[in-house]
C-alpha cells in the first residue's frame, strides 16, 4: 500500500502522474497553529510529548496539502543522550561543546530506543494517524553537521573550533566523526523499524569546505552511514552549498540528492545521472515574492527538469518563520497544479 505513494515512487525515479512537494521545516514558526501549540510548552518539551510532535507534524499536512510529512524532532536530539547538554535559545546550545580527546573518549554511544523513546513514539503515532494520507520522513544530520554542533558548542559563521579540530588534530576529528557516524547509523534504523517511510540525512554545513576536503573530510562518514542503512527505505542526502561538488556528493550513495536553489536543477541532473533523483530547489525567499512571481519560480523549475522521472519538488532550504502561510500554500498548488494534478 505505502509502495504506490507519489512521494516515494518519486524517491525510486519511477514516472509519477505529478511532482510531488513538500517544505523542508514545514512544521515550524510560520504557522499559527504551530506557534500555539508552541505557546504552551518548550521547543525541547515539544519534541519529547509524542502526542504534540505528531500534532505538529500533521498541521502542514492538513494546511499545506503537502505529498509527504516529515517527522518532528530535531537533528541535534540523538546527541544529548552521548553526553552534552543541549538547550535551545532559540538556536541549539551544548553547555559542554566537545574539544579534548576525553570529551571524545567520554561520549557514549546511546541506547537509541531507550534513550530518545519519544522519537519512536511520536512515529508509531503518526503511522496510524496518517496512513493511507502521506507517506512519513524521518531524519537525521549528517555526521559532519552534528559534529559542527558538537564542536563549535552553537551556530556559527566561521566553524573555527571545528577545522582547528580537522586541520590540526585530524585523529581526534577522526575519532569524533567514527562516533557520531554510528550513532547515527542506530538512531536512523531504528526509526525505519518503528514505521519511517524514507529517511532525509542534512547536511546543512557539508558545503563549508572546499570539494576536496568534503572528499576527505565529510564524505567517508556520509558514505559509511548511507552503506549502514536499512535499504528498505529510500534515503534523501540533502548538503547545502553542495553545487560544486555534487559528483562527490553522489558517491555518498543516496537514493535522492537534495538541491539547495544556487545550482541549476536540470544541470544539477546532467551531473547525477538517470539513476539518482533530486530533490529541490526554490530559493526559501521567493515566499516572499507576489504570487505571480512564485508561480513564475515553481514553472522554470519544473520547466528545467523537463519531464524525467525522479523529482520531488522542495525549497533548497528550510522555510523561513516570517514566511507568509498562504504563500507557501499557494506554491504547493502550483507545484500540483502546472505538473498535472
Ligand atoms: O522539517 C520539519 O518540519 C521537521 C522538524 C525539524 C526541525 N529541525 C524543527 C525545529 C527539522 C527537520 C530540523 C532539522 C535541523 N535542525 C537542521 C537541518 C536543517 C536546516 O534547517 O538546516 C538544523 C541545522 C537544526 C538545528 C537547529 N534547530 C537550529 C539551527 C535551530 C534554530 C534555528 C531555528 O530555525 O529556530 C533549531 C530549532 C528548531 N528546530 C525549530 C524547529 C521548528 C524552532 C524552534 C522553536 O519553535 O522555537
Amino acid at each position: 500500500m505505502s509502495q504506490d505513494y507519489t512521494f516515494l515512487k518519486a524517491c525510486r525515479g519511477e514516472r509519477t502522474d505529478y511532482t510531488p512537494v513538500w517544505l523542508m521545516r514545514q512544521a515550524g514558526r510560520y504557522l499559527p497553529q504551530y506557534m500555539e501549540v508552541r505557546r504552551k510548552v518548550s521547543f525541547l518539551e515539544l519534541c519529547k510529548t509524542p502526542e504534540l510532535a505528531a500534532e505538529v507534524t500533521i498541521q502542514p499536512i492538513d494546511y499545506l496539502n503537502a505529498d509527504a510529512a516529515i517527522l518532528f524532532s530535531d537533528i541535534l536530539t540523538p546527541v544529548e543522550p552521548m553526553g552534552l547538554k543541549l538547550d535551545f535559545v532559540p538556536g541549539p546550545v551544548f553547555e559542554n561543546p566537545v574539544r579534548t580527546a576525553a570529551d571524545i573518549e567520554a561520549l557514549r554511544i546511546p541506547q537509541v530506543e531507550e534513550d530518545v523513546p519519544y522519537v519512536y513514539e511520536t512515529i508509531r503515532i503518526l503511522r496510524r494517524e496518517l496512513d493511507g494520507r502521506v507517506p512519513l520522513i524521518g531524519f537525521g544530520g549528517a555526521p559532519f553537521t552534528l559534529a559542527c554542533y558538537m564542536v563549535e558548542g552553537k551556530g556559527s559563521k566561521d566553524f573555527a573550533q571545528i577545522k582547528r579540530m580537522m586541520y590540526g588534530a585530524p585523529e581526534l576529528y577522526a575519532a569524533l566523526m567514527e562516533k557520531v557516524t554510528e550513532m547515527d547509523r542506530l538512531y536512523l534504523n531504528a526509526q525505519v523499524a518503528a514505521g519511517a517511510q524514507a529517511i532525509q540525512i542534512f547536511d546543512t554545513w557539508g558545503g563549508i569546505v572546499s570539494p576536496l576536503d568534503y572528499e576527505k573530510f565529510i564524505l567517508p562518514y556520509t558514505r559509511k552511514l548511507i552503506a549502514g542503512l536499512d535499504k528498505s527505505v529510500p534515503i534523501i542526502h540533502f548538503v547545502k552549498g553542495a553545487g560544486t561538488m555534487l559528483d562527490k556528493v553522489k558517491l555518498a550513495g543516496s537514493d535522492v540528492v537534495g538541491l539547495d536553489w544556487h545550482v541549476n536543477l536540470g544541470a544539477a541532473r546532467d551531473i547525477l545521472g538517470a539513476d539518482v533523483a533530486v530533490q529541490g530547489n526554490l530559493d526559501p525567499t521567493v515566499l516572499y515574492a507576489p504570487k505571480e512571481h512564485i508561480r513564475t519560480e515553481v514553472k522554470r523549475i519544473l520547466d528545467e527538469n523537463a519531464g524525467r522521472p525522479g523529482h520531488i519538488f522542495n525549497l533548497g532550504h528550510g522555510i523561513l518563520p516570517t514566511v507568509a502561510p498562504e504563500h507557501a500554500k499557494y506554491m504547493v498548488e502550483c507545484v500540483h497544479e502546472l505538473s498535472g494534478k
